[in-house]
């Protein structure tokens, strides 16, 4: 079975409305942490009537009131939150609506975003979807002397239905134990199963992986989460593509991947990436 990677240029929450109910079994998706207040206020405002529909659904089936609340409550506390939880609220509501019922949604945030979106996200989704808090930890650039120096991302993690979700453990590469004259050899040969933290380098500045695209995550991340939450054949989403890991891993591990972006520059690299993708304007 060959892959198929689609690459749709646009903005997302305009693509994503045209996608099926229910069609993916695998959403990643890794916005962007500080996006321009008018247009975001623009994109909602257009956005609102469309939308309702997903919208209502999601608030009437799980916690609606109790999010309507804490959502008012942290629009009001922080401004900076305001702005980028109004932006990214109708695309959560449209990937949950996407979500196949064995479907897992991965949502990669800065640590200035996480715990507010945690709290958001239990009250939207229903506290039950929650699966993990995924720390992916690094350790390159400078190093701050004033406070301990950030080099973790967070990635929150739901599934559409606590009972049905797809997680396969066996499938994921296993990593080195670290301590290995503690266990049998045969163990240390196979190597442990990864934990819910993940320490892995960033995108090595040179090497065969290296597209250049500033906000490039690394094949390793996706790898696992791709092994772990979908079967060859499924279909995987990424509505703020970027440079296309997402889809070059997805296709790799013979799963096909639908990607949206609304930045030429990304879609040139994603071309780049991956020649054989049919790309729509
Ligand atoms: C953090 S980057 C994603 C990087 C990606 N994970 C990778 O490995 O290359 C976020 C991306 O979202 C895109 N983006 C932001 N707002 C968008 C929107 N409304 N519609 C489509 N793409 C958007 C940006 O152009 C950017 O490429």
């Amino acid at each position: 079975m060959t892959a198929t990677v689609e690459i749709h240029h646009g903005d997302n929450l305009s693509v994503i409305r045209g996608l099926d109910d229910g069609s993916f079994t695998l959403i990643y998706l890794d916005p962007p942490f500080n996006t321009g207040r008018t247009r975001e206020r623009a994109v909602e405002t257009a956005s609102s009537s469309g939308t309702a529909d997903a919208a209502s659904v999601v608030r009437r089936g799980f916690h609606g009131r109790e999010y309507e609340r804490l959502r008012g409550d942290l629009r009001a506390y922080d401004d900076r939150f305001d702005d980028y939880w109004g932006f990214l609220e109708p695309r959560l509501e449209e990937a949950w609506r996407l979500l196949a019922d064995d479907g897992t949604l991965y949502l990669h945030l800065d640590y200035r975003e996480a715990h507010y979106a945690k709290v958001l996200l239990d009250a939207l989704f229903g506290r039950d979807r929650f699966l993990n808090e995924l720390i992916w930890a690094y350790d390159y650039g400078a190093k701050t002397r004033k406070r301990w120096p950030t080099k973790h991302d967070t990635i929150l993690v739901y599934v559409k239905d606590p009972a049905r979700y797809w997680f396969d453990s066996e499938a994921v590469d296993r990593e080195p134990y670290m301590a290995p004259g503690l266990v049998t050899p045969e163990k240390a040969e196979r190597g442990k199963l990864p934990t819910d933290v993940w320490w892995h380098t960033i995108v090595p500045t040179t090497g065969r992986e290296k597209t250049g695209y500033p906000t490039q995550k690394p094949e390793g991340i996706l790898r696992r989460i791709i092994q772990a939450s979908s079967r060859p054949g499924d279909r995987v989403l990424d509505f703020f593509a970027g440079s296309g890991t997402t889809g070059a891993v997805a296709a790799a591990l013979g799963r096909h991947a639908v990607l949206v972006d609304e930045n030429p520059e990304a879609i040139a690299v994603m071309r780049q990436r991956m020649p054989d993708a049919t790309v729509i304007d």
